[in-house]
């Protein structure tokens, strides 16, 4: 038996933000505006937001404090915002960082905390606030998925927070909000959509459902990524982007994810290193990795790429799709080891064990693993 979760409203499409107004009377009147601090929340998107509100007789309380990785503090505080000033539902807007922190302030609003307590699976007893997620990158997938990261900071670690309770009553994925992103942004991020497709496409949940999503954002990112690169305002590029991302968070919700991200965890945690480029240092080690157990779904994706395997025996026409991401991920001037991470030989025991306690992404990849295997993979990314 399988099961499939997806119960978010979703609205997609150039120019859809502008539909909230009409969804706002069904969700609530005063919102709190989670964002992060510096590019996102001198969006426009923030003023539009902003004016809806107010056109529904709404106020909007900004809480504009999400760094990268956000942590168990930042979420509190967001929380405390939105309690002392009465909101009735959450609205988080921009990258992975400030939708997981949206997602867990909504949580916290109408349940015990700290948001710690949500940590692990199926934690979160009380439905949240009404909750809307709209991304302005094309990476995560979070307004998508059931799933938050939250950075443990006492223990430098990322933790996952899953529960059906934290897909979004509505999302609204408009590419036009990913179109300022940086060539180096777009890179990171597509990186980490990449990561979503190819790590969901081949889990142990993975069945032909997830299985639809995962394949069809793996070729757009693989005709689009580099495009989007390369020139920014690239409409078409943006728009396939943006399904690419949200179809691979539509899948990884249901079927996981693998040893890619759960060795991607330790280096965010530990060394700061971005969360898209960490997945783009490791996803080409552990594909090689797993290559023996998914030669034909490796085979379908080297396909994707355009990679001429067609008639090679299963394992090289695998290894076509091993290469036609390093490919892709040198052309978007991702770096390819953790040493220009900052990472050193002797950090490695420390990143193995931790990435040996991700317990849920071990048994999801397609290939078990041991602390052995887990070092061979970093020492292959030095
Ligand atoms: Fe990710």
């Amino acid at each position: 038996m399988h099961q499939l979760w997806f119960p978010t409203s979703l609205l997609f499409g150039e120019g859809s933000l502008a539909v909230l107004a009409e969804r706002l009377p069904a969700l609530g009147k005063n919102a709190l505006l989670v964002t992060g601090g510096t590019a996102t929340a001198s969006m426009p998107a923030v003023t539009a937001i902003r004016d809806m509100l107010s056109e529904s007789g709404g106020d909007c309380i900004h809480f504009a404090e999400v760094k990268a990785d956000p942590d168990v503090e930042t979420v509190e505080r967001g929380a405390e915002l939105g309690a002392s000033e009465g909101v009735e539902l959450v609205i988080g807007l921009g990258g992975g960082s400030p939708l997981d922190a949206a997602k867990t302030i909504a949580a916290r609003l109408t349940n015990p905390g700290p948001a710690s307590a949500f940590f692990g699976t199926g934690n979160i007893a009380q439905p949240p606030l009404p909750l809307v997620c709209i991304p302005t990158t094309s990476g995560t997938g979070s307004e998508a998925t059931q799933i938050a990261v939250l950075t443990d900071t006492a223990n430098h670690r990322k933790m996952s927070v899953l529960s059906p309770l934290l897909y979004p009553a509505l999302s609204i994925v408009d590419p036009e909000l990913a179109a300022s992103m940086s060539p180096a942004l777009t890179a990171a991020t597509g990186a980490d959509a990449l990561t979503h497709a190819v790590e969901s496409y081949v889990t142990v949940g993975a069945w032909e459902m997830t299985r639809g999503w995962s394949f069809r954002a793996v070729s757009f990112i693989a005709s689009y990524l580099a495009r989007a690169f390369q020139d920014g305002s690239d409409r078409e590029a943006r728009h396939h982007l943006a399904l690419a991302s949200t179809l691979a968070g539509m899948a990884f919700s249901n079927s996981g994810l693998g040893l890619a991200h759960a060795l991607a965890h330790p280096l965010g945690a530990l060394f700061g290193v971005a969360h898209g480029v960490a997945n783009a240092v490791l996803l080409p080690a552990v594909m090689e990795f797993n290559l023996t157990e998914v030669p034909e779904a490796y085979r379908e994706i080297a396909l994707l790429f355009g990679s001429n395997a067609a008639g090679l025996p299963p394992r090289e026409a695998a290894g076509r799709a091993v290469q036609a991401v390093r490919d892709l991920f040198a052309a978007l001037q991702l770096p390819a080891t953790i040493s220009a991470c900052g990472v050193r030989k002797e950090h490695i025991p420390l990143l193995a064990s931790e990435a040996m306690l991700n317990e849920r992404l071990r048994a999801s990849n397609p290939r078990t693993s041991n602390l052995e295997q887990i070092t061979m993979i970093y020492r292959d990314c030095l």
